[in-house]
Formats: C-alpha cells, sequence, structure tokens
C-alpha cells in the first residue's frame, strides 16, 4: 500500500487555539483514503510562544529548537491519541504501523519539514507533502507583499531563491531550507498543500489538477 508522508504546519494544528474542524477533516480524509499515512506535526503557536518567551532570558539558540521540539511532541501526542494511532516517534525508523504513524520533531537544527523528508527517505518515498494555510508558494511573502505571485511548478534551484538559506529556530518558510537541500540531494518532490482544501490533496493523489505548487 502507498505511503503518503506529510508534513503539518503547526499552524494548522494550533495557531493559538487548537484547530478542532481541522483535526476531524483530516481524520476524515485520513480514514477514507486508501493510503497509509506518516503525519509529522510542526509546532505552530506553542512552538513560536515558548521560544519567544526564553529568548526573553536569554536562552541560547540551540534551546530555542529543544523548547520548539516539545511542542511537536505535544502537538503529536493530541494526533496519535485521535488517530488511536501508536505512541509519536521522534526518530526516523523503518518500522511497521498498519494504517497512520505520527512523528514530532527530533534534534535541533531544522523544522519538522526535514523530518518528514527523514521519514520519506526511510520509506523510499519520492513525495512529501507539505501541508499549510497557504495555497501556493510565492514569489515572495503574499502576507507583506500584495504583488507576490503563485508559483505551481518551481525547481529546487529556483525554490531556494525564494528563502532565507541560514536556519532560525521558529523560520517560517513554506519548506525550510535544511528540508530543502536533503529533498533535492534526495531527488524528491515535495507538494505544497493547502491544508484547509484537503480536496485539493484527494486531487493530487487521484492524478487530477490541483490546487497548489509542486517543488522539485
Ligand atoms: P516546526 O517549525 O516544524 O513547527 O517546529 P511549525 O512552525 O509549526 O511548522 P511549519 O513551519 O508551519 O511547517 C517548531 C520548532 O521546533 C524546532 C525548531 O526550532 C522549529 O522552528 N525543531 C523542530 C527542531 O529544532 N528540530 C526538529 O526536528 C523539529
Amino acid at each position: 500500500m502507498k505511503t503518503v508522508v506529510m508534513s503539518v504546519g503547526g499552524s494548522l494544528i494550533n495557531p493559538g487555539q487548537i484547530q478542532i474542524e481541522f483535526l476531524k477533516k483530516l481524520k476524515s480524509f485520513v480514514e477514507k483514503s486508501p493510503y497509509k499515512f506518516i503525519i509529522v506535526c510542526g509546532g505552530g503557536y506553542s512552538a513560536r510562544a515558548y521560544i519567544t518567551a526564553s529568548k526573553e532570558f536569554g536562552v541560547k539558540p540551540i534551546g530555542w529548537d529543544e523548547i520548539g521540539i516539545k511542542a511537536t511532541v505535544l502537538n503529536a501526542e493530541l494526533l496519535r491519541h485521535i488517530f488511536k494511532a501508536p505512541p509519536a516517534l521522534q526518530k526516523p525508523a523503518k518500522t511497521n504501523f498498519k494504517k497512520v504513524l505520527i512523528a514530532a520533531g527530533w534534534l535541533p537544527g531544522c523544522s519538522t519539514d526535514y523530518d518528514a523528508v527523514l521519514w520519506a527517505k526511510k520509506f523510499n518515498v519520492k513525495e512529501v507533502f507539505n501541508l499549510s494555510n497557504t495555497d501556493y508558494v510565492y514569489t515572495k511573502d503574499p502576507k507583506l507583499f500584495a504583488d507576490a505571485k503563485p508559483l505551481k511548478k518551481l525547481s529546487w534551484k529556483d525554490y531556494k531563491k525564494t528563502i532565507s538559506q541560514k536556519w532560525v529556530a521558529g523560520l517560517n518558510t513554506p519548506f525550510d531550507p535544511i528540508a530543502s537541500k536533503a529533498a533535492e540531494k534526495a531527488k524528491m518532490k515535495v507538494i505544497c498543500i493547502n491544508g484547509q482544501k484537503l480536496k485539493e490533496l484527494d486531487k493530487y493523489l487521484k492524478g487530477k489538477p490541483f490546487t497548489g505548487t509542486v517543488i522539485g
């Protein structure tokens, strides 16, 4: 059975309030799908709030990441119970699972996007789905620039031109630079889709035209 590896942005799970409706939709989508799912959970609001608080006390950057990782673990714990899945995992490993495997952040220095790439590598999967709350990857941040243009398909080389290459805890890019480097090296495609529009993911999986961006 095909395994779908997805990085679910923490802002879809908890941008300040837990998104019950989104989680219900995701659960129903996964349960109806014929595929198996590895769902890597981002840290969302909790990660950012706790990282920001730690900075007020002069905590060092590695500590920011360590705190962010715990936020991903908390979100993963919620999802694994919702999905009645086995305990969430941090270190990617080729394990046996029935339908859903929930994963969280692992080591400092990246986001859960990178963890999703590591899981895909373990399962020899060449596609990673990156669910966020925007429809596309844009030429620049659409929240800041009204003239940002959507991009439907782009190479890793071109994608890397649209984002900062330096890692910093809590970085908010469609797909993080460390993960992008690893995905490019592994010749993977990353499909960026709005998690609020799971129909678009369904269309992609069925080989139909969809709203989203393919990188790679
Ligand atoms: P994410 O950056 O993955 O959460 O992890 P997010 O921002 O909700 O996800 P996206 O960007 O929307 O997909 C939160 C923080 O936890 C640390 C980093 O500091 C990251 O910014 N982290 C996470 C790590 O250091 N290593 C990991 O493997 C995962």
